[in-house]
C-alpha cells in the first residue's frame, strides 16, 4: 500500500475504499503510480476519462486557456464558454436546445428536478430502485430563501419505482393523481451493477409520464457523451426525454455538469433562479469543446461501439464458466460473477489492471477511455482469464 500522500488519509473525510495506490501521472487508458508502475485503467478514472487520460488535444486546449483566462463566471460572457455551449448543443439531441452548466452530475440532477416541480408545479418525483443520482439532495432542501426554494424543496417526495417494471410507475401514478412532477431515470443503471431494461419499456414509460403530464428526466452521467455507442442513450433507446442530465467525462476530468432541456421547459426559467459560481467556468468550457472535437475527429463514439462489441463477443466466446451474465452498451460493460466481484478485483489489480466495482458485489464494471484500443482489450481480457483461473485455484486449494 502507497500511502505517500498521507494528508488524504489522515485528513479527508474517508470517501471510497479506493485502490490502494497513489495515481500520478496517466496517459491514453494507463495510469502511473508513484514509482512509476503502470495500470491498464479500465475504471477509466471514475468514468471519467472519455478521451483517455491527458489527451494532448485537451491539454493544449488547456494550457492555452489556462494563459488566457482561468475563471470568470456566469456573470459575464466569454469566448470559451460560448463555443463550448455551441458545440454541446450541436451535439445534443435537436429537441434539447437549451442548456445549464454546473459542476457535477449531482447539481446536475438537483437542478433537473428543479425545472420538473417548477414547470409541473407537482411535488413529488419518481426515481428507480438501485438507482445512482448523486449525493448533494440536501443542498435544496437546506436553503431558506423562498424564491430558491419554491416548490422544489420538498425532498421527501421522493417515489421509489422498480426499474423495468412499467406496471408499478403506473400504479404510483394513479396513487399520487396530477401530483407527480417527473420520472427520473438512467438508461443504464451503471452503478447497481449495470442493469438494462427494454427499450419498449423505456418507450412506454415516456408515454406513460407524458400522458400524466410529468417531465421524463434521463441521467446519463455516465451513458452520455459517447460512452454506449451512440451520442446518448436515449438515441439508442429510440426515446426522446424531456430532460438530460450528463457529467462525468464531459470535459475529459474538468468538472462539468450539464441539464439539456427544451425549449418549451426552459420558460420557467427567470433570472437569478438557477445559477452557481463555476458552472460554465472558462477552463471547463475549453476542455469540454476540445473533448467533443476529440470524439467526433477520432470516431469515438464509433470505436465505442465496436470495441464494446468486441470485448463482449470475446467473453462470451471465452465462455468462462465463473461468468454468469455479461451486460451493458458500447464501453459501459457489466460482467456479472457466480460470486462475490472483490477478490477478482483485487487479483486484476495484482496484475495491474483496475476495474470498478458495483452496488450488487457480483459485478465488475468496465468503463475504460473510448479511445481504448484492441490490444488493450486482449491485455484485460489475458489478465481477466489468468485472475479468475488463480482465484479458482485457490478455492479448489482450500475445499481439498
Ligand atoms: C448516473 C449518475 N448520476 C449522478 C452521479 C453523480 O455525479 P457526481 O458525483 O458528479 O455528483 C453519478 C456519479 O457517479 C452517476 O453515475
Amino acid at each position: 500500500m502507497q500511502n505517500s500522500i498521507s494528508p488524504e488519509k489522515t485528513h479527508q473525510l474517508d470517501i471510497y475504499s479506493g485502490f490502494p495506490l497513489s495515481i500520478e501521472r496517466g496517459s491514453g487508458s494507463m495510469v502511473f503510480d508513484s514509482r512509476g508502475n503502470g495500470y491498464l485503467d479500465f475504471y477509466g478514472g471514475h468514468a471519467v476519462a472519455l478521451t483517455g487520460h491527458c489527451h494532448p488535444h485537451v491539454v493544449n486546449a488547456l494550457i492555452h486557456q489556462a494563459e488566457t483566462l482561468i475563471f470568470y463566471s456566469n456573470s459575464a460572457q466569454n469566448s470559451s464558454r460560448s463555443s463550448c455551449i455551441e458545440a454541446l448543443i450541436d451535439f445534443a439531441p435537436e429537441h434539447l436546445n437549451k442548456l445549464f452548466l454546473c459542476t457535477s452530475g449531482s447539481e446536475a440532477n438537483d437542478t433537473a428536478i428543479r425545472i420538473a416541480k417548477l414547470y409541473t408545479e407537482r411535488p413529488y418525483v419518481i426515481s428507480m430502485k438501485n438507482s445512482f443520482h448523486g449525493r448533494s439532495g440536501n443542498a435544496l432542501a437546506a436553503t431558506a430563501i423562498s424564491r430558491y426554494r419554491e416548490r422544489a424543496a420538498h425532498s421527501a417526495h421522493m417515489l421509489l419505482s422498480r426499474f423495468g417494471d412499467l406496471d408499478h410507475s403506473a400504479v404510483l401514478f394513479k396513487r399520487y393523481p396530477g401530483e407527480i412532477a417527473a420520472v427520473l431515470v438512467e438508461p443504464i443503471q451503471s452503478s447497481a451493477g449495470v442493469y438494462q431494461a427494454d427499450s419498449n419499456y423505456f418507450k412506454e414509460l415516456a408515454y406513460l409520464a407524458k400522458e400524466q403530464g410529468a417531465i421524463l428526466i434521463f441521467d446519463e452521467s455516465q451513458t452520455g457523451f459517447g460512452r454506449c455507442g451512440a451520442s446518448f442513450c436515449a438515441e439508442l433507446i429510440g426515446v426522446k426525454p424531456d430532460i438530460i442530465t450528463a457529467s462525468k467525462g464531459i470535459a475529459s476530468g474538468l468538472p462539468m455538469g450539464s441539464v439539456f432541456i427544451s425549449q418549451e421547459l426552459s420558460a420557467i426559467n427567470y433570472s437569478g433562479l438557477l445559477g452557481n459560481t463555476f458552472g460554465g467556468s472558462p477552463l471547463s468550457c475549453a476542455a469540454a469543446r476540445a473533448t467533443l472535437e476529440v470524439i467526433l475527429r477520432e470516431r469515438l463514439i464509433k470505436n465505442a461501439r465496436e470495441t464494446g462489441n468486441y470485448l463482449k463477443d470475446t467473453l462470451k466466446q471465452l465462455a468462462l464458466s465463473e461468468i454468469k451474465e455479461i451486460r451493458g452498451e458500447g464501453l459501459l460493460i457489466g460482467i456479472e460473477l457466480k460470486s462475490k466481484a472483490g477478490p477478482i478485483i483485487k487479483e486484476l489489480f495484482k496484475r495491474k489492471v483496475l476495474v470498478g466495482s458495483a452496488t450488487d458485489g457480483k459485478t465488475i464494471r468496465l468503463l475504460p477511455p473510448l479511445n481504448v484500443s484492441r490490444t488493450e482489450c486482449d491485455m484485460f481480457l489475458e489478465a481477466l482469464e489468468d485472475a479468475l483461473t488463480s482465484v479458482t485455484d485457490i478455492t479448489l486449494e482450500q475445499a481439498a
